[in-house]
């Protein structure tokens, strides 16, 4: 077990450079399963969810091999087609195998997923999406088990943008016979960066980053070397721990593009943003004022993953705030922590209530989830006195170095094992 230490009240100051997305990385690693030839993704994140995601991708018989930044995955081995319940309750990325898996296999085993608890995420829209595809799913003992003879393209209509789904159906169809169409597709930046890494490898799809998918099913794919987007989720826990700190911070390999629902609460926070290529320079240097309303939605609307973040800048805005969370039902489990440092929230059903108090004051927290986590790191950079942040596991799955980051900023942090 590890925590952080945190001693507050730093500005944080310099450049930092944003690592691969993350969500881009981990459909990646699943799409590497549908050619023999070898898949390189290039700077992938230090982060457990891909090292467990690399684990089950051995599971499956793949050679998955990190070289520095780089990974290489050979999946020509392959030769199981199920996914233990050790491993898939550890990572809800898992299931994004049962496409490419099915597609290998025409069959796929896996335990029901893992990941953040942050409210009950269900599969069936990537089940029914695979039934239109002709595949036959049945459920036994958590267990999913998927067969078809051959997969066959065919219209699908997602009743919500799912991510996940909308990731699943894409890699299942890249191979099926004939032509898919997703309808109601998540056009998340992500899914744009998985249709060009599998155009790349030689499938035929357009319009992805639009709410229509259309796959030409290929008969074969093969290997290619891929560079992914940058973490919009990680630039923008940094600059929103900027916003709270104060100070001026640039981030590099950043897509402003990617995040502009939050450049625009920042700046209606009162922060001075300036965009410069691929680089965003966030400048801050008095208490934020409130942003009055938050509201998560699918992309482009403001990225639930950002939700916790913004929550505790919101908490020591000047003036009230209201945060709604439309996408998970238990996203909140981080304003209990946030209390302990002072911060005044109520929360009523998907609404959080935020009346901005002074400043945070240093407290021992535990982080719940990856996000909530990050929150709560960031209140601590920002709060008066010392703080240590809890089950920091739960940090590692998605921030790779992140303390070594922080600390070249300016923030004194450290990781400590107890
Ligand atoms: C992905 C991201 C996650 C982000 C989320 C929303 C990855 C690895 N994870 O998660 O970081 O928070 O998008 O942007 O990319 N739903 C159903 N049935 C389904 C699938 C989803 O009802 O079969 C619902 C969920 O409960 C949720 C909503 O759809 O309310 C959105 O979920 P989804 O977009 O699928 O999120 P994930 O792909 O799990």
């Amino acid at each position: 077990m590890e925590k952080y230490i945190i001693n507050g009240g730093n500005k944080l100051y310099g450049s930092v450079e944003v690592q691969s997305a993350k969500n881009s990385v981990l459909p990646m690693l699943a799409a590497s399963v549908l050619t023999d030839d070898k898949v390189k993704i290039l700077k992938v994140p230090n982060i457990t969810d891909l090292k467990n995601m690399a684990k089950i991708l051995s599971k499956l018989g793949c050679k998955v091999v990190f070289e520095g930044e780089n990974l290489i995955i050979d999946s020509s081995s392959a030769d199981c087609f199920e996914i233990p319940r050790e491993l898939a309750h550890e990572l809800r990325s898992s299931v994004f195998l049962l496409g490419s898996v099915i597609s290998r296999f025409h069959t796929a085993k896996i335990a029901y997923p893992g990941g953040c608890d942050i409210g009950l995420r269900p599969v069936d829209l990537h089940l029914a999406g695979l039934k239109r595809l002709g595949v036959e799913i049945e459920e036994e003992n958590g267990y999913i088990i998927c067969k078809c003879e051959k997969l066959i393209g065919n219209e699908i209509m997602l009743d919500c943008p799912s991510v996940g789904a909308t990731e699943n159906l894409m890699l299942a169809a890249a191979k099926a016979e004939g032509t898919t169409v997703i309808k109601n597709a998540a056009r998340e930046p992500e899914i744009e960066d998985l249709q060009r890494l599998l155009n790349c490898m030689g499938a035929k799809m357009r319009g992805a980053g639009t709410g229509t998918i259309i796959i030409e099913g290929v008969k074969s794919l093969h290997g290619c070397e891929f560079l992914p987007i940058p973490d919009r989720i990680e630039a923008g826990t940094f600059l929103i721990a900027a916003a709270m700190c104060g100070g001026e911070i640039e981030l590099k390999h950043a897509c402003a593009e990617n995040i502009s629902s939050l450049l625009h609460k920042l700046r209606e926070n009162g922060c001075k943003i300036h965009l410069n290529n691929d680089k965003i320079i966030l400048e801050n240097h008095r208490r934020p004022t409130s942003v009055k309303s938050v509201e998560t939605q699918p992309y482009p609307g403001f990225p639930t993953d950002l939700q916790a973040q913004i929550t505790a800048l919101c908490c020591i805005c000047h003036g009230q705030s209201i945060i709604t969370e439309n996408l998970f039902e238990t996203r909140f489990k981080y304003v209990p922590e946030l209390r302990k440092m002072g911060a005044d929230i109520t929360v009523i059903d998907r609404n959080a209530f935020v009346r901005g108090v002074e400043k945070f004051y240093g407290a021992t927290v535990v982080a719940h989830d990856l996000r909530g986590g990050a929150a709560l790191v960031c209140a601590g950079l920002a709060a008066e006195g010392r703080s240590e942040v809890l089950d920091i596991s739960h940090i590692d799955r998605g921030y790779g170095s992140f303390e070594y980051k922080l600390r070249s900023l300016g923030g004194d942090i450290v990781r400590v094992s107890i």
